[in-house]
């Protein structure tokens, strides 16, 4: 595996504050005398506590106080430093040397008490003891290649407690596409300045992907910064079954309305029109339950819903996901543990038909 090195050499530099202030080297603050130093990093402070993240202080800082909370990715500190000195137990981990000296002598400045981690290569935090509370991650493993960044999230996760939670700021796939569904190592130039290797989309369905075996509740999926950001906190409820245990559907397809094509459709326009469906019944004894349905779905045009209904033909409750065109092929999973009868297609705009092929349907043993 690749190393760190060119991310390092990157992040040398840290967000000023809110996102419209730039970035700034840690190593040319670390330069300031003390006074000057701490005045410079109060007013980034101040900027992200009145600028797009305003929110996060009120929301967060009853719930940290007194708890256990490990920061991956913490840049100049300003969203930590202030959280410890509401009384919460904060752990510092980066993997720029200088990023953890700036947030350091903040804290000692500050009289507060933090623990700092060094993430190197081996992206272990076996250092630090586990039991933590929340694991906070604000716009930082986004920016390594998904390989690493899911071992270390695995590696992060073996701190957590279960019942802990595992707070994540993101870039969602929308802006990605709305930006020019550029490749990653050219999309980080866009979001974080021109010597940025990678930056990648993510959302609640990748984000689980990437942690899996792990299972969650979730908490809060919201969109920030007119849908530039997603903030997602999730209940983290133990590691589940790591099965490989998986059939592919391979039909038959009940067609319902519009055009059909093999395993390509075209719905008629209506935000709720039918279009497909598969009878679930004859594979859900070959597997046991909890079950994940992954279909890989290519949408050309339009917006089209992937459910799961019941014998009454109604869509259980939180089963459905919204899936908009794009130039990508993407591959999603629906989570149930009851039994449903159908997994059903249908067009999911009022005024716009949807294109699209299903290249893949599997149902998976889920975790
Ligand atoms: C965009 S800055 C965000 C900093 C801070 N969370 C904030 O919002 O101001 C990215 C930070 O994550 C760190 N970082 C980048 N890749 C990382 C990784 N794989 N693991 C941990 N930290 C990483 C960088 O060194 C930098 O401090």
């Amino acid at each position: 595996m690749e190393t760190l090195d060119k991310y390092r050499n990157k992040w040398r530099e840290v967000p000023a504050g809110d996102d419209v202030d730039g970035r700034v080297f840690s190593a040319g603050l670390l330069d300031l005398p003390d006074g000057e130093f701490l005045a410079s990093w109060g007013r980034m402070a101040e900027r992200r506590a009145s600028g797009a993240m305003a929110w996060f202080r009120p929301l967060y800082r009853d719930y940290f106080a007194g708890k256990r909370v490990l920061e991956i990715g913490s840049g100049a500190g300003v969203d930590g430093i202030p959280m410890a000195a509401f009384g919460a137990h904060w752990t510092f981990a980066d993997i720029v040397p200088n990023n953890l000296a700036t947030i350091r002598r903040v804290a000692a400045l500050k009289g507060l008490e933090a623990k700092f981690h060094l993430i190197d290569d081996n992206l272990s935090f076996e250092a630090l003891t586990p039991g933590y509370d929340a694991i906070l991650v604000v716009g930082s493993i986004h920016h390594v290649l998904y390989d690493i960044t899911r071992l270390e999230a695995l590696n992060a996760l073996r701190l957590l407690k279960v019942g802990g939670r595992w707070i994540e700021l993101v870039y969602p796939r929308e802006r990605w596409l709305r930006e020019g569904a550029l490749s990653f190592d050219k999309w980080g130039q866009r979001t974080d300045g021109e010597r940025t290797p990678w930056v990648e989309w993510y959302d609640m369905e990748k984000i689980r992907r990437r942690l899996h075996p792990a299972t969650f509740k979730i908490i809060l999926d919201f969109d920030l910064r007119s849908r530039d950001q997603r903030w997602v906190d999730l209940e983290f409820l133990g590691m589940g079954r790591d099965s490989r245990k998986f059939i592919d559907i391979p039909g038959p397809v009940i067609f319902e309305a519009g055009e059909r094509d093999g395993w390509t459709f075209a719905g008629s326009k209506g935000a709720f029109h039918p279009i497909a469906r598969i009878d679930l019944a004859p594979f859900l004894d070959a597997l046991t339950g909890p079950y994940e349905i992954e279909v890989t779905v290519d949408v050309r045009q339009g917006v089209v819903g992937l459910g799961l209904t019941d014998d009454h033909n109604a869509h259980l409750p939180d089963s459905e996901l919204v899936v908009d065109s794009g130039p990508d092929i993407q591959t999603l999973a629906l989570r149930f543990s009851g039994r449903p009868k159908h997994l059903v297609f249908r067009n999911r705009h009022e005024d716009r038909q949807s294109i699209f092929t299903v290249r893949r349907v599997t149902l998976r043993e889920a975790a």
